[in-house]
């Protein structure tokens, strides 16, 4: 079990790798009240293992991360007369964790919460950090605040019954992480591929345990995302310009971003081709997606409405080395001369 700090400015953050969900009740205050907040299917699997305690269910799915589903929380909050020394946790993955760490942050202006993150990419990425929102009028986390959970406990066992697509989805992150930050994760996580498809339980803390380092360095030099945190959304320019327009799950978009970004690194700084050719190796091996599915036209459109854009330029993450990289300012025209010469 390893246990990491983040210092935000609303408060300390623990996270602790490698934590069971049964000693949950060790992290939470001995008097007030306790509300879960969970999801159907984490309900489902899981429910057995929770503590005691009132549970507010919400649904799945990308389309009611909504304030609407914020609104239940608050009513059933209401209807369970909590009050400011009520303490909330999330049990789930990162949908849950983004609407109940919302709700959190602003019910009655904000009561104490923890997160169980029961997905390999809430683990690994989601929970950590205390961004919590949720989407609005078709823009994706368009709403939300900076407030740090009190704990997040990544509970690797919980991970036995996520299907594999998920597994994926949280994989795409953990390459991410490497790439920008860390060679000798790199190289660990191309000599255990096998063991980490198999969720190996030694070799998965691991691996969460060096993601949540990497978050957590970032997000105690930059909590806001005002320069260095911007990193961790490598791949995701593109990435999330292929979410939008091909339904591709956020893991498989986000790979395809990222050998995209990779092919663009190239020119911006020189990132070698037989590196690009490596990552593009490792993320077909976690059997991610790398190849562009759709036409340059349709991605240049979805960037256009980036809510990350600022006037006609965006922060853009460019890889130096594996283990290595920059954020360089981009404009859209700069990009869409790029992706209709080399695709
Ligand atoms: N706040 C942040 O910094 C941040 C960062 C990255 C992603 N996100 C958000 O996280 C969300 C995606 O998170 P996610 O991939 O965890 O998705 P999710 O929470 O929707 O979970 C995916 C699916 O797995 C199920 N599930 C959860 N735990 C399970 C388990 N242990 N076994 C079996 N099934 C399980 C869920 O019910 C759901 O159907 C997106 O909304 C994204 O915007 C937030
Ligand atoms: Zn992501």
């Amino acid at each position: 079990m390893n246990t990491l700090r983040i210092q935000g400015q609303s408060g300390p953050s623990e996270i602790v790798v490698g934590e069971r969900i049964e000693s949950l009740s060790a992290y939470l205050p001995s008097d007030g009240r306790i509300v879960i907040v969970t999801d159907t299917n984490v309900e489902r699997l899981h429910g057995h293992r929770f503590p005691e305690a009132e549970v507010i269910t919400i649904g799945t799915g990308e389309k009611i991360k909504t304030l609407e589903s914020v609104a239940h929380i608050y009513r059933e909050l209401i209807r369970l007369e909590a009050d400011r020394f009520t303490f909330l946790v999330a049990i789930g993955g990162g949908l849950v964790c983004d609407v109940a760490g919302f709700a959190a942050s602003t019910y009655m202006r904000g009561i104490p919460y923890g997160f169980v993150a029961t997905t390999l990419l809430a683990q690994v990425d989601a929970s950590v950090g205390g961004k919590n929102g949720v989407n609005f009028s078709g823009f994706k986390n368009m709403v939300g605040v900076f407030n740090q959970p009190r704990f997040v406990i990544c509970d690797l066992e919980l991970l036995a019954t996520l299907p594999s697509h998920e597994v994926a989805n949280g994989l795409a992150e953990i390459v991410k992480h490497a790439a920008i930050y860390d060679k000798d994760y790199f190289d660990a996580i191309e000599a255990s591929v096998p063991l980490i498809e198999q969720l190996d339980l030694g070799c998965i803390e691991d691996v969460v345990h060096r993601s949540v380092v990497i978050k957590a360095q970032v997000v105690n030099r930059d909590e806001k995302e005002a320069g260095e945190r911007r990193k961790l959304n490598f791949g995701h320019t593109f990435g999330h310009a292929i979410e939008k327009c091909t339904g591709l799950a956020h893991g498989e978009a986000v790979s395809i971003g990222m050998v995209i970004a990779a092919h663009f690194s190239n020119q911006v700084t020189g990132f070698p081709r037989r590196e690009r050719e490596r990552l593009e190796k490792l993320l077909k091996r976690l059997g991610l997606p790398t190849a562009l599915p759709i036409a340059p036209h349709d991605i240049l459109q979805a960037l256009g409405k980036d809510k990350k854009r600022q006037g006609d330029s965006l922060h853009f993450v460019c890889l130096e080395n594996i283990g290595r990289s920059v954020v360089r300012p981009v404009t859209l025209a700069e990009l869409s001369a790029f992706l209709t010469a080399a695709f």
